[in-house]
């Protein structure tokens, strides 16, 4: 069917309304980014520009190669479009009105040469591709370093890292939660598993995604170049708190990194109390916390987020105004309200199970609920107090206080802080 009218005349008006509206909101987008250095600079946290390790290095390579040939590719058919456009439009009333010019074949000399142009971009990214697919699955041996081992197991919604390396003598492997720590300067290889659904490990500044599905042994391996705090998160849709399933990595030198072992492998510390006050403990004085939180509000302060690396540390030894009557209580607290039915504190109570969170050192991580809030006093006291306000359709909250029916006071909030914080 033939179009016999071309609504020439209003079209270009919108037209050039519609480019002279672009220019201006990709302006004021400019503009507007320009105020916020942060959106420049590109380094927050889970920055995949920012890049801290040989293996997101090599990815940033891939990417960067592949935006410039996008880049060039979208300037040459721009300009074409620009030329064309300008070149051939409707300059007067008749030519509003004219029929358009007959339709050829095209030329095969430019369309040969489309081809070959094409075949050229994807040839130009395909070459870095491959080397960096081959660069991350050969993980480095004895050569460019060991690399160490480490098995990062998912559950909705936490980490589990296990220390093959480490075994303690009647245990089993030296298990954390939620917050990874390796070795600065070598090779980690992980081996990623699933407990339950399709889950996904990805520390953005230090390697890029990889699955993590029931059933199926898939790996990576990262390097941390620097000491230094990253963080992680879980890119794979896996339920109500996907969004919230979070983890750390800490890249200590060889030296820190030994001796944090040396602290892991001991059972959970116990702080003595004095024995004047050990028949009565209820002159623990208790402390007391926020309790007016709202759903969504963030858990960490600024000043964590200055210098992560020296709030780790910082968390490392024990408060100096700890309290050892409040201390025992909470101990007391753990065991009369079933938590240690889930959770390991090695070497004080026997229970718990692989499939929960260990806390044996709960105290020296940095943050708790998998990633989500800063392990301080004020945000343990909102987590064990309502962790179903604060990670949605998490266990603890309906396999743990609503089947067992567990009831906290404030007091008991506080002890029970008291006495996880005590566990460095
Ligand atoms: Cu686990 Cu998303």
């Amino acid at each position: 069917m033939r179009l016999t009218s071309f609504p020439t005349r209003p079209q270009r008006r919108t037209g050039l309304a519609r480019w002279l509206c672009s220019a201006l909101a990709l302006g004021g987008i400019a503009l507007l980014s320009g105020c916020d250095l942060n959106f420049w600079r590109m380094d927050g946290p889970q920055s995949t520009i920012d890049v801290a390790g040989p293996v997101a290095h090599d990815q940033l390579e891939v990417f960067y190669v592949t935006c410039w040939v996008t880049f060039i590719i979208f300037v040459l058919v721009a300009s074409v479009l620009a030329y064309a456009t300008i070149k051939f439009r409707a300059r007067t009333e008749a030519d509003a009105h004219a029929e358009p010019p007959p339709q050829g074949h095209g030329n095969p000399l430019i369309e040969l040469g489309l081809i070959g142009a094409s075949v050229f971009a994807l040839v130009v990214i395909a070459v870095p591709t491959l080397k960096a697919i081959w660069y991350t699955h050969d993980v480095p041996v004895a050569d460019k370093g060991e690399a160490y081992q480490v098995n990062a197991i998912s559950s909705q919604w936490w980490f589990r890292f296990e220390y093959p390396d480490e075994q303690i003598k009647g245990v089993g492997p030296l298990v954390t939660s939620n917050e990874l720590v390796i070795p600065a300067g070598r090779p980690v290889h992980l081996n990623l598993r699933s407990m339950d659904v399709i889950h996904s490990f990805w520390v953005p500044r230090l390697a890029g995604k990889v699955d993590m599905i029931p059933n199926r042994a898939n790996f990576l391996w990262l390097q941390a170049d620097e000491p230094g705090y990253f963080w992680g998160q879980c890119a794979e849709f896996c339920g109500d708190s996907h969004a919230v399933m979070r983890f750390r990595v800490i890249a200590l030198g060889p030296r820190e990194f030994n001796e944090w072992l040396e602290r892991q492998m001991a059972p959970a510390r116990t702080v003595p109390v004095p024995q004047a006050t050990a028949s009565n403990h209820p002159k623990a004085q208790f402390a007391s916390y926020r309790t007016d939180w709202k759903e969504n509000e963030k858990g960490w302060s600024e000043s964590f987020d200055l210098n992560p690396l020296e709030s780790w540390r910082a968390k490392q030894f024990p408060d100096k105004n700890e309290n050892p009557e409040l201390i025992a209580k909470g101990r007391e607290l753990f065991q009369s309200k079933t938590c240690f039915s889930c959770h390991v504190i090695r070497g004080h109570m026997v229970g718990g199970s692989a499939a929960y969170p260990d806390l044996t050192h709960v105290g020296a991580r940095t943050t708790i609920a998998a990633g989500l809030l800063e392990n301080t006093d004020e945000q343990l006291a909102r987590w064990i107090s309502h962790p179903d306000l604060v990670k949605p359709g998490n266990h603890m909250w309906s396999e743990g206080y609503v089947k067992n029916n567990i009831k906290l006071t404030p007091d008991d909030v506080a002890a029970l802080v008291a006495y996880l914080h005590s566990l460095k």
